[in-house]
């Protein structure tokens, strides 16, 4: 069993099986009902734990139907509603969890909450969002990208705005699967300096350019996010809106990318915040491909976590 916590801590060898794997199996039951079973029932008998500390549309549907798919049967659960946010401890909570259910896919704020339900789970564990990361989405953003332009390896991927959570997986994705990465926006949003590096080291190329203008010139993908994610402060709305503002994705920002460029937004967005809703809807977004995949992507995630 292995836990899927980031993507910088799978082995390159093993993200390219998963992908190859949610591929496969996306193709093969294209245009069959959503609750239609797979061909092969490798989740057959398992239960699988879903826990939300933050709200959710997507990974929770998405985790939840595609473990149906497989066969298998989930329990979605409320942080608040669980011992574990009456004092519990994530340990314990963990090792009896481990005792009912054969996975479990936890979304919470501390990524110290995830390594230790990691460390003492005796089931895989998977990350569906910290407040520092959030792998599965940047699978499903590597799926989109390769289904609709081939691979994404030696690609400029731009990422507008926030340096935040979804940022910080991207980076972690530009070292694994060979891309460059350009972040633009204003320094106190800047990404944490250690996922920079682990872009690097990984001979990537990462650079930070300050005007959106010249930033998306030339890239293959331009990525934007929420201004304001989950865990930051209601109270910093304005400032960051007034530091995010010139980092809108528009047309006139779209048109200075090459000519087949992607967008992609994770979900959900503010429309005319972050990015219009004439590049939502708009020639490049691929915006609900991105969100169908992660269904296909986790349930790769979910097979590769069991060996199955
Ligand atoms: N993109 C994403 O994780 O969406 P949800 O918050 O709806 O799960
Ligand atoms: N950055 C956003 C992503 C939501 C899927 C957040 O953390 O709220």
């Amino acid at each position: 069993m292995q836990h899927f916590l980031d993507i910088h801590k799978t082995p390159q060898a093993e993200l390219l099986k998963i992908m190859a794997q949610a591929q496969a199996t996306k193709k093969a039951r294209a245009g069959k009902p959503k609750a239609s079973p797979d061909k092969e029932l490798v989740l057959d008998g398992h239960m699988v734990a879903l826990i939300f500390e933050k709200p959710s549309t997507r990974t929770r549907v998405s985790f939840d139907v595609g473990v149906r798919q497989m066969g298998g049967q989930t329990m979605v659960l409320s942080g608040a509603d669980m011992q574990l946010g009456h004092g519990e401890s994530i340990a314990d909570t963990a090792r009896v969890l481990s005792r009912y259910v054969d996975l479990i896919m936890i979304r919470t704020f501390e990524e110290e909450t995830l390594l230790e339900m990691a460390d003492h789970a005796t089931v895989p564990v998977i990350n569906g969002l910290t407040n520092r990361t959030h792998p599965c989405q940047i699978m499903a953003d590597v799926m989109t990208y390769e289904e609709h332009r081939g691979s994404i390896a030696g690609k400029k991927v731009v990422w507008c705005g926030d340096g935040n959570n979804v940022c910080a997986s991207f980076l972690h994705a530009a070292g694994q699967f060979g891309f460059d990465m350009v972040f633009t926006g204003p320094e106190p949003l800047d990404p944490e300096q250690v996922f920079i590096h682990q872009a690097r080291e990984k001979g990537v190329s990462v650079e930070i350019v300050r005007n959106p203008d010249e930033a998306v010139k030339g890239a293959d993908l331009v990525v934007a996010d929420t201004w304001i994610s989950m865990h930051d402060s209601q109270t910093a709305k304005e400032r960051r809106h007034n530091l995010l503002r010139g980092y809108q994705v528009n047309d006139e920002l779209m048109s200075k990318a090459k000519s087949d460029a992607l967008f992609m937004h994770c979900l959900p967005a503010h429309r005319g915040e972050e990015v219009t809703s004439s590049v939502m809807d708009g020639p490049h977004s691929v915006i609900f491909d991105e969100a169908e995949n992660r269904l296909h992507a986790q349930k790769a995630v979910m097979r590769w976590c069991l060996g199955k």
